[in-house]
């Protein structure tokens, strides 16, 4: 996959040096390229943002650079990135987003700073590429360039490959819609504390019910909303006693 950021910070997205997402750019699984918006500017302070017009508080990014950096892209690559410019505004990120943004071969992220960019931009790249503008939830960042993160982080350990162990995609939380049982590990006792017994038993079944169990019973402490939007075929008749 290729993953193209365009940022005013390009230093911020240093993060995508390390561990396993810079092994797997090492391995060629990733091509990821973080590009300074500012070099798509003409004047001799480098401006990208005006005062908002109408009034109001802050400053909006301005069209002009990002419409050149975006059709740089386009021209630097067979086809058209899905572009994704991380919003509060935006359709809130989720891992069915994440399991469809894997399959696609290119990804490239716009990140706004300040008030946001100049809307047109976006109105003018969906005409020529899929746009979808993401929100990481109700909380506002300074700009993007964390939104571009975690979404890259999230998307690509879903790429074969690149991850060591995919078992573990399937039993962790949001895989089913539910949050994960908690986890342990050695020694069996530790400060007075007990691994839970069933863990110990080898016993793969009443593992698995138990695992369910705290899973059903975690979600409804910490995000009854999970449970309510489950399909009623999600649950069998054990978990209905939970
Ligand atoms: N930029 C600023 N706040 C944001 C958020 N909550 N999600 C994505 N991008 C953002």
């Amino acid at each position: 996959m290729r993953i193209d950021v365009i940022t005013v910070f390009p230093e911020y997205l240093a993060p995508l040096e390390l561990s396993l997402i810079g092994r797997a750019r090492e391995r060629g699984l990733l091509d990821v390229r973080a590009h300074d918006l500012r070099q798509w500017t003409h004047d001799v302070h480098r401006t990208v943002d005006d005062a908002p017009c109408g009034g109001g508080a802050g400053m909006v990014m301005r069209p002009e650079p990002w419409g050149e950096a975006l059709d740089a892209l386009l021209d630097s690559g067979e086809g058209a990135p899905r572009l994704l410019v991380p919003s509060p505004a935006g359709r809130v990120f989720s891992q069915d987003m994440a399991a469809e943004l894997a399959a696609e071969p290119w990804l490239a992220f716009a990140c706004g700073r300040y008030e946001g960019i100049d809307q047109r931009v976006i109105e003018d790249a969906a005409e020529r590429m899929p746009v979808t503008e993401v929100s990481l939830g109700d909380y506002v960042l300074f700009g993007g360039e964390v939104a571009a993160l975690t979404i890259v982080e999230a998307v690509t350990r879903l790429i074969p490959g690149v991850l060591g162990n995919r078992d573990s995609l399937l039993e962790e939380s949001h895989n089913d819609g539910l949050l994960e049982a908690p986890s342990y590990t050695r020694p069996a006792n530790w400060r007075g504390r007990d691994v839970p017994e069933v863990l110990m038993s080898g016993h793969h079944a009443r593992i698995a019910r138990w695992r369910r169990d705290q899973s059903l019973l975690r979600t409804a402490q910490s995000r009854p909303d999970l449970l309510d939007r489950a399909p009623a075929d999600a649950f069998d008749r054990k978990d209905r006693a939970v």
